[in-house]
């Protein structure tokens, strides 16, 4: 029988050699996966020995990572702002930015908090769902065009019990939207259509639908803000996920007449990656 921390080492120099980025991070995720257990619970109790069900188990997602596939989509699941959300190729898998996204947008709402939200391309609906447990009396909607992704988001909504708490709508962008929202959030693609092909395999497993921003990447971003005032009530918020380097052209899409001065913010990698901007 092998260590917990043997069988960590063992993974990480498999995953290391087949060029995985974070090969430490990802042979601990998948252990504490097998085991039911925390990271931390494996760092404290490194010595433990794994049974060998739970070793097969491990080599059998270790050799699927291996091929380039996301965690995520081997396990069916992953973590967003520490709840639990079912994953497969028809969403995008949440990604870290996107929770400091939300937590962005927390300090720009201040106190002034929202009584009537939209996500815009929701995805696995983990926006919508996190801004419904912050918000406990907003109307939250959560739109998207792929109904394998609202499929998937109101599973996860019902998973954790706040389904009737939000409007699902399967819309292109405000399409089949008529009503007006205090807030406004979107992490919509991004990523320049001729880029996509350059990307990592695993950036490449997710669907081509969350990807895919047309030819400079902004197609979506720049419809929202044309089409988003008809749909802000006045001095309602509008927060954005946006692509690196995107920011300089963004903030022109929000002209003075309609729109208070964009506030780009970034991330905790430096980049310039959200936009803030109230309807006047
Ligand atoms: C980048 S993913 C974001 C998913 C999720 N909000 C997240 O942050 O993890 C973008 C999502 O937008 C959806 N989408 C793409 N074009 C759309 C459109 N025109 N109208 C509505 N949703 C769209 C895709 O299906 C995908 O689920």
């Amino acid at each position: 029988m092998i260590t917990i921390a043997q069988l960590i080492e063992e993974g990480t120099k498999k995953l290391t050699s087949a060029g995985i980025d974070e090969p430490d991070v990802h042979s601990e995720l998948i252990l504490a996966f097998v085991l039911n257990q925390s990271r931390p619970y494996l760092r404290a109790f490194n010595q433990n020995l794994v049974g060998d069900k739970e070793e097969k188990l491990f080599n059998t997602i270790l050799e699927e990572k291996l091929k380039g596939r996301p965690l995520a989509h081997i396990i069916g699941s992953c973590e967003f702002m520490g709840r639990i959300y079912n994953v497969s190729p028809t969403v995008l898998i949440p990604r870290p930015e996107t929770e400091e996204l939300i937590s962005e947008s927390l300090k720009q709402l201040k106190m002034r908090l929202p009584n009537t939200i939209l996500d815009l391309c929701t995805g696995s609906g983990c926006v919508a769902i996190s801004l419904a447990f912050l918000f406990h009396h907003a109307q939250v909607s959560a739109v998207d065009i792929s109904p394998e992704a609202l499929d998937t988001a109101l599973t996860n909504a019902r998973n954790l019990n706040v389904a009737k708490r939000i409007n699902f709508i399967k819309s292109d962008l405000f399409e089949n939207i008529d009503k007006s929202f205090d807030f406004i959030i979107s992490n919509p693609p991004y990523i320049a259509s001729d880029v996509i092909e350059t990307l990592s395999p695993e950036v490449r497993c997710e669907p081509r639908l969350a990807l895919d921003g047309g030819k400079d990447g902004l197609a979506i971003i720049k419809r929202i803000s044309k089409e988003a005032p008809n749909h802000l009530n006045p001095n309602g918020l509008l927060a954005l996920e946006i692509g690196c380097a995107q920011a300089p052209k963004v903030v022109k899409f929000f002209k003075a007449d309609t729109w208070q001065t964009p506030q780009v913010v970034k991330d905790f990698a430096g980049i310039e990656r959200f936009i803030f901007v109230r309807k006047k």
